[in-house]
């Protein structure tokens, strides 16, 4: 399954410690990518991912960095360039989401997410844009409910437009660097992020929402990153792919 050439290309995967983000630095790396697995918290399931992808033939580093801070962000660009060499590809992956009324979301709860959601995406672009290599591909994450605007999703749906704005700016932005960048926009997806405070017949019900009538699972996301990632996806720039089994 791995490529055993010296020169991979090098992806950075923002929140790999667990969830999605976690099936997309195993995908990567099953591609042929060395692979940072970034985490804010917890580095037992980051240095665990990494060290399997290592066992299993491929390169990975984990690197924790709280994306919502720039100077995290830098020392984690330069411990990628120097374990391997340069960076090819930044997948922006890390994302927090509290769910209530814009009436009865506190200043703590939406600065929270604006800072991790929105300001850990910009920080990560801004370096990407000076030391991303030529030929690169970025994959940021929106979400479906961009798409769905359930009442309780504001802010968080919110941040995820302030995303996908920023997507196709700054695909623009790269020209003459063949460089892509487009947005992943899943829909309910079987992770912590999903679960977290939702009574049972909730996730029943949001998992029948689907006409394939069940939930995402982190690697059919990874797929589609897999996919923007590969030379597959050279074509697609600047746009956002909802992977959400036909919701919205
Ligand atoms: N699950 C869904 O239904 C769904 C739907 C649409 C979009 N999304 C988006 O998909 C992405 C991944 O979500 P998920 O469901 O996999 O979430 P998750 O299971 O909660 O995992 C979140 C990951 O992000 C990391 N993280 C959180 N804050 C961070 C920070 N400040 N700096 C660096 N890393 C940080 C966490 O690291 P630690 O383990 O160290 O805390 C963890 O690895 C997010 O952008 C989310 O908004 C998810």
């Amino acid at each position: 399954m791995h490529h055993a050439h010296a020169n991979r290309k090098v992806a950075i995967v923002t929140g790999s410690s667990r969830g999605i983000g976690a099936a997309v630095a195993q995908r990567l790396a099953d591609d042929g990518f060395a692979v940072v697995v970034n985490y804010a918290g917890n580095a037992e399931p980051a240095q665990a991912l990494a060290r399997r992808i290592t066992e299993e033939g491929g390169q990975a580093l984990a690197v924790q960095a709280d994306v919502s801070d720039p100077a995290a962000v830098r020392a984690m660009f330069d411990a990628a360039e120097q374990a391997f060499g340069g960076i090819d590809v930044l997948v922006n992956n890390a994302g927090v989401m509290a769910l209530a009324t814009i009436a009865e979301t506190d200043d703590a709860t939406f600065d929270r997410q604006i800072a991790i959601n929105l300001k850990g995406t910009f920080n990560t672009l801004r370096e990407a844009g000076k030391r991303l290599r030529d030929g690169g591909r970025i994959i940021n994450f929106s979400s479906s409910v961009v798409g769905m605007r359930q009442p309780t999703y504001g802010v968080y749906a919110g941040t995820k437009a302030a995303v996908e704005a920023m997507t196709s700016i700054f695909a623009k932005e790269l020209r003459g660097r063949n460089i892509t960048v487009n947005a992943v926009a899943p829909g309910p997806t079987a992770t912590d992020l999903f679960f977290n405070g939702k009574p049972q017949e909730v996730i029943d019900r949001l998992a029948k929402l689907a006409p394939l009538e069940r939930l995402g699972q982190p690697a059919d996301i990874a797929a589609a990153v897999a996919f923007l990632a590969a030379a597959d996806g050279a074509w697609i720039n600047g746009q956002t792919l909802r992977a959400n089994g036909g919701i919205v």
